[in-house]
Formats: structure tokens, sequence, C-alpha cells
């Protein structure tokens, strides 16, 4: 019998009705999505229909006995919202509606190793057995609702510790006022000019924080938390033995570019002894202190390839924060470059970091090879859900917690892992 084209408006109020009638015969469907109904005219065709690789970005990855879902990471991002070094509720809010957002690893904020590491004085540690409480409690709930792995970044301030909270003002506050304290670094130079200077470390100082960077990565490790980060890069006080700017000093550690990084690679090697051998440890650089003769490119290839050598799980790669004479050159992807120089002289993976805001730069930066892994700060707090809508916009699947499923657009009916 021949079949006549019932025209494009009377299909789709067929299939909108949930029933296909083809003359007599009766095929039951089920209800066409609104998308599937614009696909019909034609209006709209979905990535995930005409994609004919699976994305780079949602494809998993292992460091160790680390095991990602996807390429996508939550940077670390401060809170300030700590009481004496001890998370809050704000913490289990915050980290707990990240920890439902699909991406591959969430990376709890700089966290100080002693209370004079602290950026200010609200940030989170991990010194002592209540900072280390407050965070097992904060785990526990997470824990209960999410298996996304988690990693936390261990800090030092250094000369950038003692200041005050970012939305007041943010300024450096003097050892003998409230919530102040005498800052330290490499050497006795503040970061601006005018500030009350840093005390230069002893190596009896230095011995203590070393120290303390492990007894914080045992604690890591009593906690459960998948893989630590220790923060090398943006001024703090790693980043500070490593810049010609911030290190003038004339001993073993300070100098050649081999002296300046004695002292990051020796809290490597504490860190890295002080946890599990199965479990990574990654750092943090800055792939440039954007300022002349300062902490460059090449410096950093030399000290993730120094990293490398010692069992280092990845290298993230960020950049400034040293100096405020730096000029950075912001816009979509600008430290890119960075970590793909980074990636071409080592074989452990890479991540990259900065204005990496839209679904297919992201998709190019990891499929391309770059880097192995993207991170988000400023965008997962903007859009707590991002790594679903790229999964959405890139035809993948993703995690999401039983409680949402239903919120699963009609038009992807694949997004969500079983
Ligand atoms: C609120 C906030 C807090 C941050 N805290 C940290 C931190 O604790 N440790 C760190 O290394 N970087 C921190 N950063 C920097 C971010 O991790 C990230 O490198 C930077 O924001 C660039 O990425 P984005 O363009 O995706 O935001 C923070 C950024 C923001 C916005």
């Amino acid at each position: 019998m021949a079949f006549v084209w019932p025209g494009i408006a009377h299909v789709a109020k067929m299939l909108l009705s949930g029933v296909t009638r083809f003359k007599s015969k009766t095929v039951a469907r089920r209800p066409i999505t609104a998308l599937e109904a614009r696909m019909q005219t034609g209006n709209i065709i979905p990535r995930q229909r005409v994609s004919m690789s699976s994305p780079k970005l949602f494809e998993p990855l292992s460091v160790g006995s680390l095991k990602l879902a996807n390429r996508i990471v939550i940077a670390p991002m401060c809170q300030y919202s700590a009481v004496d070094g001890c998370m809050t509720d704000w913490h289990l809010m915050h980290l707990g509606h990240l920890a439902v957002s699909g991406a591959g690893l969430l990376t709890i904020e700089a966290t100080a190793v002693t209370p004079e590491g602290r950026i200010s004085y609200a940030d989170v540690g991990l010194w002592d057995d209540q900072t280390e409480a407050a965070m097992a409690r904060t785990l526990k709930a997470i824990r209960q609702w999410s298996d996304m792995p988690i990693a936390i970044q261990l800090a030092h301030a250094g000369r950038k510790a003692s200041t005050d909270l970012p939305w007041l003002g943010g300024r450096q506050i003097l050892p003998d006022q409230p919530n102040g304290w005498q800052t330290m670094a490499p050497s006795a130079q503040p970061f601006q000019s005018g500030e009350h200077a840093p005390v230069a470390m002893d190596r009896e100082a230095m011995a203590a924080v070393r120290d303390a960077f492990a007894a914080a990565a045992r604690r890591t490790a009593r906690l459960g938390i998948d893989a630590i980060q220790i923060h090398a890069a943006h001024g703090y006080l790693l980043h500070q033995f490593l810049s010609p700017l911030s290190n003038r000093r004339d001993d073993d550690y300070g100098g050649s570019l081999e002296n300046r990084m004695r002292f990051p690679l020796e809290i490597f090697d504490a860190v890295r002894e002080a946890f599990p051998a199965d479990q990574a440890v990654s750092v943090r650089v800055s792939g440039t202190d954007w300022v002349p003769d300062g902490w460059d490119l090449e410096q950093t290839v030399a000290f993730a390839q120094a990293l490398e050598d010692r069992g280092c799980g990845a290298i993230h790669v960020s950049s400034g924060g040293l100096d405020p004479a730096q000029q950075i050159p912001v816009g979509p992807s600008y430290q890119v470059p960075l970590a793909r120089a980074v990636k071409q002289a080592v074989s452990i993976p890479v991540i990259a970091v900065g204005l990496i805001t839209d679904y297919d730069q992201a998709e190019a930066i990891v499929g391309t090879g770059d880097a192995d892994l993207i991170a988000l700060a400023r965008g997962m707090l903007y859009n707590p859900r991002w790594p679903w809508h790229a999964a959405a916009h890139l035809g993948a699947s993703v995690s999401a917690p039983n409680q949402y499923l239903r919120s699963q657009p009609r038009g992807f009916p694949d997004l969500f892992d079983e």
C-alpha cells in the first residue's frame, strides 16, 4: 500500500500525542520530547547524535590508585569561612554541592599546615586534632552522598599570610593587630612595598614547616582523602623559594635554580613519604611570574621534571601571584600555553587552568593534548552543574545523584550515568 506523507505538523502532533498511527495499525511509543519534535522539523541537530567520536573531556583517567570519571577538576578555592582552622557548615554546603556536580575530582581549598601558614585567620587548616576532626565531619557527610574523588591542597602562605578577608579588603594585618601574626619567607622582603616584612626563615623554621607538611599529609591519609596537591604557586611560601625575585638567600636554598628548588623538593619528598605510595601527590605551580627576571617557563619545566623524577603524580599549571608588578595577558585559556609546554616535557598528567569556561574550549584543550585535564574555579561557582552542561553539549554522560535524576532534560535521555 502506498504511504502518503501526512505533513510535518500532523506528524509532530501524532508523535507528541505519544501514539503513532499508520493506517489502522497502532504502535505504542514513548512520548516524544520537545527537542525531538524540533528535530523532526529540522530545527535542531543534537550533538550526541551526530558526534562520531566520544569527547576526550569525558574519558576516564587513572593517576595511581585515583580513578577519575572524566577530565574535569574542581580547582581549590579558599572560602575564608573557617574558625581557628576548622571547617564549618559553610564548607559542608560548598563542598557538598560541588561533590554532586559530576566533575572528576574535587579539590579542597588551600589548607594551611600551620596556623601562621594561613592567608587569613579564616582559612582552613590541618595542623591538629581539632582541625582534623572538623574536616572529618565535613567529609563524612559528603561521602554519604557522593563518591567523587577528593583531593586537598596543602599550603603555607609565607609572606602573603596574615591578611584580612577578601571581602573586607584583603589587606595585610600587622602582627600586633587582632587576627594578625608575624609572617615568614625565604628572605625578609615583603610582598608589597610598605608592608610589614616577613622574617627570613632559618633552617629550624624550614624544618618545622617541612615537618608540618608531612604531618598534614599523614592526617590527610587518615581522613581517607584520595590525593594531595602541594601548593607551590600564586606567590605563596614554596613559590617564594622558587622565584629569584623573592628568594635572595645566599645559602644552599638560594641563588641557583637547583638551590631555589631545594626546599620545595624537600617538602615534596616529605609529603610523598608520609602519604600512601599508591595515592597521588601532585604539585600546583605558577608557570611564570609574568615579571622580567622572575620565575619563568623554562624554570617551571625544570622543576616539573625534577618532581616527576621524585614520583610526582601530576602537575597543575597556573601562573602569577608572586609580584605586584606582574603583567598578565588575561583572556580565555591564557595559561594553557604554559601547561602545554610542561606537558611536552613530562610524561605525568598535566592540568590546565585559568578562564576555561566554554565546553568546546575545554574539549579542545584535552582533545588536542595541550593538557590531560582542565580545572575550573570561578566557572564552577557560577554554574555548579558545569560538568552536566558540558556532557549534554558534547554528547557524553555524567554522574548525578539519585535524588536529582529526574532533572535530566528529555532531549538528553542518556545524559546521566546508570
Ligand atoms: C574564590 C576563589 C578562591 C581561590 N582559592 C584558591 C586556593 O585556595 N588555592 C589555589 O591554588 N588557587 C585558588 N584560587 C585560584 C583558582 O584555583 C584558579 O586557579 C583561578 O581562579 C583561575 O581559574 P578560573 O578562571 O577557572 O577561576 C581561588 C580562586 C577563587 C575564585
